[in-house]
């Protein structure tokens, strides 16, 4: 009986991890992201940068983690600098920069990234 049980739980564990595994493979920053990075917005350009660069630029990304070698590592996290063009934006997004991929116009819209650099180019925040 005992047996039975525990053979149960562990079906439906491993059913749910490979839903999970489903999830994590759409996209892979939703493993353990409340403990490693955050994930809110404020507003719908914040959402989509969150989505399309977060999972670099934010918390322990790995944009974050190059830049924090490359330049000062108070300016590794984009959003909390005050010295990013517009202009630089766009030419790091659409050419790649370094070790950054180029981000095509089929994965982030014309439309996407001027929001998004709507969100980066603004005065520091607190
Ligand atoms: C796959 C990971 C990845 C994604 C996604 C990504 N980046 Fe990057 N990004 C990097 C890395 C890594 C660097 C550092 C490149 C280097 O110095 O070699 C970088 C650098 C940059 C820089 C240059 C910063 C500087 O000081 O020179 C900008 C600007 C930038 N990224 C903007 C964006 C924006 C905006 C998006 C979303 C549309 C984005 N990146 C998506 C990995 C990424």
């Amino acid at each position: 009986m005992k047996t039975t049980v525990t053979c149960l739980a562990m079906s439906l564990f491993l059913a749910l991890s490979a839903s999970g595994a489903e999830e994590k493979a759409k996209d892979w920053t939703s493993m353990g992201s409340a403990t490693v990075q955050a994930r809110g917005a404020n507003s719908p350009a914040e959402a989509l940068y969150v989505e399309k660069c977060g999972m670099c630029h934010r918390q322990m990304g790995m944009g974050t983690v190059i830049l924090a070698r490359r330049v000062d590592p108070t300016r590794a996290m984009l959003e909390q600098r005050n010295d990013l063009t517009a202009e630089y934006i766009r030419i790091a997004v659409r050419t790649g920069l370094g070790n950054m991929p180029r981000v095509s116009r089929g994965e982030v819209t014309d439309e996407q990234l001027a929001a998004i650099v709507s969100h980066l180019v603004k005065p520091v925040k607190p």
